[in-house]
């Protein structure tokens, strides 16, 4: 299925101290020499979306490796307005000068916990991409169509849409590829030829399987370790 670079994508949530992501950063470049690591950076797209705060850390630490860089930035949500009078918000024109790649919008814990609507979701979107910002849309199969249907096909086309099953987040309970590999061809019939990921529970271990059938993966609790999300990145 893969001609594109395989895409993963590491979702930190709102774990980790100032100096444990400092921790993290120094375990993950010593994990890759410069000939491995331009090995799988030719087949691979590795983002980190830190906790908002570690956004500047990250960045200065990427502008450290200069050429050698192991991975883009991206960030776990974006706020559905433009700037301005939003206390507390983050909006696209904040993340300038960061080179944010990726935005996650509309993970199931920002619709749970947040009361994120689809139209918050589409909205999201439509900053993400008028900012040069390569939006991930979550979805899980149960309206697949209405978030589709929310977002205007001229931006639903320039998403990569991630498929969460919810009882996999973050369960250690992965999803069966069969099922997969069905809610993946619903979300090709309802946002086009998108690339589409995988997130729930992908682990080191099971992460060369989801990658035969999608386009890459959204790690989240395997992402926080950096050996094991070194051998994730290795293994997919
Ligand atoms: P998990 O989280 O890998 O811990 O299941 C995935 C996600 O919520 O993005």
């Amino acid at each position: 299925m893969k001609n594109k670079s395989t895409l993963i994508i590491a979702n930190w949530k709102s774990h980790k101290t100032k100096s444990e992501v400092e921790a993290w950063l120094e375990v993950y470049e010593k994990q890759f020499d410069n000939q491995e690591m331009s090995n799988y950076l030719t087949k691979k797209t590795v983002v980190i979306c830190p906790p908002m705060p570690d956004l500047m850390l990250v960045f200065n630490k990427l502008l450290d490796w200069k050429k050698r860089k192991p991975f883009f930035l991206g960030v776990q949500d974006v706020s559905q307005f433009p700037a301005g009078k939003y206390t507390g918000a983050v909006s696209t024109l904040n993340l300038e000068g960061f080179e944010v790649r990726y935005a996650i919008v509309g993970h199931s814990e920002r619709r749970r916990h947040f009361a994120e609507t689809h139209q918050d979701v589409a909205n999201k979107v439509i900053q993400c991409i008028e900012a040069g910002i390569t939006p991930v849309v979550c979805v899980d199969d149960e309206y697949i169509t209405q978030q589709a249907t929310a977002i205007d096909q001229k931006y639903s086309s320039k998403c990569v849409v991630a498929y969460e099953e919810l009882g996999a987040i973050g369960t250690g309970k992965s999803e069966p590829l069969d099922h997969v590999t069905t809610v993946f061809s619903q979300i090709k019939k309802s946002f086009g030829d998108v690339p589409v990921l995988y997130g729930g529970s992908v682990n080191e271990k099971n992460v060369s399987s989801y990658i035969e059938v999608c386009d890459g993966v959204l790690v989240g609790t395997a992402s926080l370790d950096a050996n094991i999300f070194s051998e994730l990145v290795k293994m997919a």
